[in-house]
């Protein structure tokens, strides 16, 4: 990979490059929702991500050109307007990131060229963008010689999301993209950042990765509007009871304010999802240290069941492969994983069977929804880094 970049990046750029950078996507294992209310998620990231080779320059400009979207070019902007602009398509999210990292106070003297090539699948939920942040991130540090924590590039990260592209997400993607190690998912406490490398040994079995290619059409403004219902929510129980976040409420503590969601089912709905699928992946993250295998599938399965029915994010090919996922035989578990509204959905199958779900779950998608789905098996790899 690291050469067939590198020639590509002379071919476009007529230059020699300086760096081959790589950051991951993300699968989240469980806790669905629950970063941007204060409770833990349990991200891991992939060995599918997204590559960048770059090279400094000797003016103020930065040229950006991605192999996967040939036709917008070499998008060109400037050090001196770094503004979001729509024209600028993807680029924005680089762009976005070198602004917040030089707001920072961090002094990038010179522009740059990168080239990108991703192997995430596009709109599936696998976070492509803050893979592209992150990458931005780790090269701008490396090039320049920044002093600039990981943590920090998380935190400019989300920040790109939320301030400059105008997604109100939580800090998930980027934290597991950013800090994410082989063989580990983070349980993370997104209230205190406080988090906990856990190995993922699925003795016997193995990751799959179900992508239903449905677009996350309305994604954003629907992701925009469950995190509005939860804050809604949240302001009518601190009448009663003093309370940061629905992270900081348990099940039984839940119970007992629930009445004062009574005159608005939605809300309660979207809460009781919050609290719940929180306390979920404290019990399942316990399940996997333990190796109960069996107790971390159910979870998972009960995740699916609230995001569908209390958050209301599925829609119907979530469902449909999930519930196709769940029939076959000696699977544990499965769900869908990120936002939802379409994209990716994982399940815990036996390796010797993998083959066979695949056949089984992608005919039953197909017959059911009348397109097919994507399958690929999960590898967790590193967090973003320079590769050479
Ligand atoms: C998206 C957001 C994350 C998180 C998930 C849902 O991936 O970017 O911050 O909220 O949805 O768990």
């Amino acid at each position: 990979m690291g050469n067939h970049i590198k020639q590509q990046f002379q071919k476009v750029f007529q230059q020699e490059s300086e760096g081959v950078f790589f950051s991951p996507g993300r699968i989240n294992l469980i806790g669905e929702h629950t970063d941007y209310n204060g409770g833990n998620v349990f991200p891991a990231s992939l060995t599918m991500g997204t590559y960048g080779v770059a090279r400094r320059r000797d003016d103020q400009e930065i040229h950006v050109y991605s192999e996967n979207i040939p036709e917008t070019g070499v998008l060109t902007f400037s050090l001196d307007d770094l503004d979001y602009k729509a024209d600028d398509n993807w680029a924005n999210y680089p762009k976005g990131m070198i602004r917040y990292i030089i707001e920072k106070n961090y002094h990038i003297p010179v522009g740059m060229d990168i080239y990108f090539y991703g192997n995430i699948p596009n709109g599936a939920g696998l976070s492509s963008s803050a893979s592209i942040e992150l990458l931005t991130g780790v090269i701008v540090r490396d090039l320049f010689d920044l002093s600039i924590e990981m943590l920090d590039l998380v935190l400019l990260g989300k920040k790109v999301e939320n301030e400059f592209i105008g997604v109100n997400s939580g800090i998930m993607d980027q934290f597991a993209i950013g800090m994410g190690e082989k063989d580990h998912a983070l349980l993370l406490d997104c209230q205190t950042l406080e988090y906990e490398k856990v190995p993922v040994h699925l003795d016997g079995y193995v990751i799959a990765i179900m992508n239903t290619n449905k677009r996350r059409a309305l994604a954003d403004s629907k992701y925009n509007e469950r995190r509005g219902e939860c804050e809604a929510a949240l302001a009518i129980l601190q009448k009663e009871k003093a309370v940061d976040s629905l992270g900081a409420l348990d099940n039984e503590a839940f119970h007992q304010l629930a009445p004062l969601l009574q005159e608005q089912p939605n809300l309660l709905k979207r809460a009781r999802h919050a609290v719940s699928e929180n306390q979920r992946t404290l019990e399942a993250t316990a399940a996997l240290k333990e190796n109960d295998l069996l107790t971390f599938g159910r979870l998972l399965n009960d995740s699916h069941r609230s995001l569908k029915e209390d958050y209301e994010v599925t829609g119907k090919e979530l469902d449909t492969i999930v519930a196709a996922a769940q029939a076959q035989p000696g699977v544990i578990g499965a769900r869908m994983t990120g936002a939802g509204f379409g994209g990716c959905a994982i399940a815990i199958v036996p390796e010797n069977t993998y083959n066979q779900f695949v056949e089984n779950v992608g005919r039953q998608y197909q017959k059911e929804i009348g397109y097919e789905a994507s399958f690929y098996q999960a590898k967790i790899g590193d967090g973003a880094k320079r590769l050479s």
